[in-house]
């Protein structure tokens, strides 16, 4: 029901159609995006590139990253088997190996870049970088900048990007669907059902009108979805756009139900969205969770205690909090040194004064918060989606990479590691390629309506509600098929208002919202086990041999 909706029916004023064409349309602003179109520039000067964010340039769930990214940096102290082997072991025996050993082998030299490109790392001397540790690392590979990591990486990609006049940047522009069309042939053995991309369709919101972008191909690099959720470190654009349009023209989607808890956002009485991140690397660092009484618990849980696999300690928080009936643990930094905390975490010890904490007097107050999406586009080891000239890049993926849980710092990595790839495959087939402007037509119908903001406002805080009561840390079969009934009426009533109201943005994410919480429910249902970060009462156990969950 959540797919027969046509990915053709739209509604807004009907106007002339505006039509533009590139041979490669990004739609995504992140290290996804930004670095493909720099690898495509890098290699050709004489494609056109047109690069799309919905809102500035630098908004992106990348911008936030603090921690760092991961790479085998320190050769002698560390090696790929054994990054290999704590991405594997935190993704719950899910992740593909093969994937695993690309991204880990090509990473350094893709961080390489990234530096060449002028991101600056934090060094301990002239030569050396400072490498950090978070949850599930077995050694210090962490290269970060303070914990302003994401912020540096996307202004010196920005900054790199404006290098290449072949690169075209268009800010406020929303991406409401991807154009394809159904080839259905045959050939010997099986009839072939495929599906091409040509572009998307594009609101530009300065004038509010639906352009068509056509290019020889299309890469989704929209990012994550933790807006689905009641509290999430993810900024308000991560409302899941490219998963939902893939998913509605399609195409297939993969372990959806694996959805990343950050063990330690502030806590915030009063609600902040996004919630603010207590990077894993003050763990790294040496904070210490304890319950509001100051008593350790980790060691119950793992004897990696607060720096086990993420699933492991949001899973140990919330059961901390739920058997105490407090509404947050505490993250216990007295005990390190001052001058050396606020030079690695200016803006958390910043952030933590503004609402009245000192971390160097107070424990500060930690929930766990929905922060990164594991499944998604599901593609191959060149980033191919499974709609032809449709390629997708980072958080809005599922290359087998985190299985059943991300390992911390592996998300900025994987991002720069397919970015090269794609590129790399882009270009071995883009001359072969013909842009193809016998598009579908653009069913236009529909009202004028104006668009109920309030409806679409209480839409998104019941779409939360549902999400964080019955899709959260801890599932059940009774919670998952509750979270469905509930989801299939938001649907109907949101599919009736996007029929009848004038299009807007808040509406199509509305719409994107509810898919990907539709997604990542169907997927739960759909596996009769627990592992990584899905875990149900009703089975508890993790079954013996590995199956993934494709939509
Ligand atoms: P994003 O950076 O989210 O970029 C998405 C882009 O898509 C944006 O430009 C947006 O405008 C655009 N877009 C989306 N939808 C549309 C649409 N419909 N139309 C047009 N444009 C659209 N990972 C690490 O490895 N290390 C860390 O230390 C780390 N810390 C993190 C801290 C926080 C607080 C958060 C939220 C995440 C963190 N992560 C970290 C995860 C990591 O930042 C992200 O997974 C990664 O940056 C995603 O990059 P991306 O390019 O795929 O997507
Ligand atoms: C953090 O700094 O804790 C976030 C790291 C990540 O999500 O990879």
């Amino acid at each position: 029901m959540f797919r027969s909706h046509g990915y053709l029916c739209h509604s807004f004023i009907e106007k002339e159609i505006v039509v533009f064409k590139s041979d490669v349309l990004i739609i995504g602003t992140g290290i996804a995006g930004l670095c493909t179109a720099i690898q495509l520039a890098i290699q050709r000067k004489d494609l056109r590139i047109t690069v799309v964010s919905k809102t500035n340039i630098d908004e992106s769930n990348t911008r936030y990253a603090q921690g760092g990214i991961a790479a085998v940096w320190d050769r002698i102290k560390d090696d790929f088997n054994k990054h290999i082997l704590d991405t594997m072991d935190a993704g719950d025996d899910l992740s593909d190996e093969k994937i695993v050993r690309i991204v880990v082998e090509e990473g350094p030299k893709r961080v390489q870049e990234l530096i060449d490109w002028g991101s600056r790392f934090d060094k301990i001397n002239k030569m050396e970088y400072d490498l950090g540790i978070e949850g599930g690392h077995s050694e210090h590979r962490i290269l970060h900048y303070r914990d302003l990591t994401g912020a540096e990486i996307e202004r010196a990609l920005i900054e790199k990007t404006r290098e290449f006049d072949n690169i075209k940047i268009l800010e406020h522009y929303y991406a409401i669907d991807v154009i394809t069309q159904h080839h259905l042939g045959y050939n010997v053995t099986r009839v072939m059902n495929d599906i091409e991309c040509y572009g998307a369709y594009l609101l530009n919101q300065k004038n509010l009108e639906v352009e068509t972008h056509l290019a020889k191909i299309t890469v989704l690099a929209t990012g994550g979805a933790g807006q689905i959720y009641r509290t999430t470190t993810n900024p308000i654009i991560a409302t899941g756009d490219g998963i939902a349009m893939l998913y509605r023209a399609k195409g297939h989607v993969e372990n959806m139900e694996f959805v990343q808890f950050h063990p330690t956002a502030l806590y915030n009485p009063t609600g902040d969205n996004p919630a603010f991140l207590i990077s894993e690397a003050v763990r790294g660092f040496g904070g210490v969770l304890k319950t509001k009484d100051g008593a350790e618990f980790m060691q119950k849980y793992d004897e990696r205690q607060s720096l086990a696999p993420r699933d492991i300690v949001a899973r140990a928080i919330d059961s901390e909090m739920k058997a105490r009936g407090e509404d947050f643990v505490c993250l216990d930094c007295r005990h390190l040194n001052k001058e050396e905390f606020i030079l690695h975490f200016p803006t958390i010890y910043k952030k933590c004064l503004s609402i009245g904490i000192d971390p160097m007097e107070q424990m500060i107050p930690v929930v766990p918060a929905c922060h990164y999406m594991c499944g998604g586009i599901k593609v191959d080891e060149n980033g191919n989606s499974s709609i032809l000239k449709l390629y997708a890049c980072g958080e809005s993926t599922c290359t087998g990479l985190h299985g059943a849980n991300r390992l911390a710092s592996n998300s900025l990595l994987e991002g720069a590691v397919f970015s090269y790839r794609i590129a790399n495959d882009i270009v071995s087939k883009i001359d072969k390629l013909v842009l193809n402007d016998q598009i579908p037509e653009w069913d236009a119908t529909g009202t004028a309506h104006p668009k109920e903001m309030v409806l679409i406002t209480q839409s998104i805080k019941e779409l939360k509600e549902i999400m964080s009561y019955y899709v959260g840390i801890v599932r059940s079969n009774v919670r998952i098929r509750r979270a469905l009934n509930r989801l299939h009426l938001l649907f109907d009533e949101t599919e009736e208002l996007y029929n009848s109201s004038k299009l807007s943005t808040a509406l199509c994410e509305l719409r994107n919202l509810i898919t990907i919480g539709y997604l990542v429910t169907r997927s739960a249902s759909m596996r009769k086990e627990s592992r990584g970060l899905h875990y149900t009462t009703d089975y508890p156990e993790k079954h013996p041999f590995k199956q993934s969950s494709v939509l």
